[in-house]
């Protein structure tokens, strides 16, 4: 197939990236190189198109949109650091940008994946999170929300869209943790204490370090992600990609150490002296994955600890 991955310089685009180059499919890669990086794609340039260009760039988009029949849409201002620091650019870039590719899409009447998130459930305290839950999001006035509201935004159009005819699935990632992953991208906590660890620093865990997530190895965000552009029944269907292994972040830092024979020691520090005063977090996160499951076919196939230890293999190998 022709496919275009937007953000495919990124985190995760780039892993997928590379999967589909393996398996034969002609690739594009749309990515401004904000959070993203040309290094991330040294395995697969000579064999992939990259334009270096914004989503918010309509022309560009349009084009490069015209010219495949699958777009997996992963373009986005992520990270919590990033959406408090700069709020206006990151609302922006993940409605306008998302909004220019859903429409390329559907004029050009090419399949779209669109990534979404678990922030989209924000503060809910039901857990485990169903895809069709209720929100819950705190004030207009915390910048973290914006991100949850521009992305759920994102997933209202792609629905509104398909029912124009727009073939179109949503994923929801969860943590994704692996090769690649950045301090300054989405998986941040992960990226953050290996490098304090490996760095014998102590690791700065924000708030009690109770709160708790479940972590995704890439290979499973990645396979998740290729299922729901693959799978016919995930059209029009929108799906938690994760692992329900619940972590609390103490214990991630802990394990961290652990794994990296750190003699690094564990601070905890306020929200509000990391993301400023009045900072909101989410207790704790655990998709429900009966849905993927059943229609996907998706299951996570990585545990925690083999998948941080591919991890710290790649970062010593990479950015030590
Ligand atoms: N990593 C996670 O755990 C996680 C969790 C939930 C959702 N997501 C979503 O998955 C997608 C990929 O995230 P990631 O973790 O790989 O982050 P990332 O920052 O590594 O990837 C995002 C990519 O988009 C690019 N980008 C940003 N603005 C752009 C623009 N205007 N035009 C073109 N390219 C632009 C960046 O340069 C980067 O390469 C995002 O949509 C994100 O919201 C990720």
């Amino acid at each position: 197939m022709n496919i275009l991955v937007t953000g495919g310089a990124g985190y995760i685009g780039s892993n997928l990236v590379d999967q589909l180059v393996g398996s034969g499919h002609t690739v594009s890669v749309l990515d401004d190189l904000s959070t993203g990086k040309r290094s991330n794609l040294s395995k697969s340039i000579n064999n992939i198109d990259f334009i270096e260009g914004s989503i918010l760039d309509e022309e560009v988009v349009r084009r490069e949109v015209g010219r495949v029949e699958l777009v997996y849409h992963l373009a986005a201002a992520v990270g919590v650091g990033n959406i408090v620091a700069q709020p206006l650019q990151s609302i922006i870039t993940n409605s306008r940008g998302t909004e220019n590719v859903l429409d390329a899409c559907f004029k050009s009447e090419a399949q779209v994946v669109v990534a979404s998130t678990s922030e989209i459930y924000g503060k809910s305290a039901k857990l485990p999170m169903c895809e069709d839950d209720d929100r819950v999001l705190g004030s207009t006035r915390i910048n973290r929300w914006s991100y949850s509201t521009a992305k759920a935004l994102d997933e209202h159009l792609a629905f509104a869209y398909a029912e124009q005819g727009l073939a179109m699935s949503i994923i929801r990632y969860f943590n994704s943790y692996g090769p690649r992953i950045d301090e300054k991208g989405y998986g941040s906590v992960v990226a953050n204490f290996l490098r304090q660890a490996l760095a014998n620093e102590p690791l700065t865990v924000h708030g009690s370090g109770e709160q708790t997530r479940c972590f995704t190895y890439v290979e499973d965000s990645v396979r998740g992600t290729i299922l729901a552009a693959s799978t016919p029944a995930a059209k029009s269907g929108v799906f938690n990609i994760g692992n329900n292994v619940e972590m609390t972040i103490n214990d991630l830092a802990k394990m961290i150490i652990a794994a990296t024979n750190s003699s690094s020691t564990i601070q905890h520090i306020s929200h509000d002296e990391r993301y400023g005063a009045g900072f909101e977090d989410t207790k704790r996160r655990v998709p429900d994955m009966n849905r993927a499951k059943t229609v996907l076919g998706y299951e996570p196939l990585t545990d925690f600890a083999t998948g941080l230890n591919k991890t710290i293999a790649w970062w010593t190998s990479n950015l030590s």
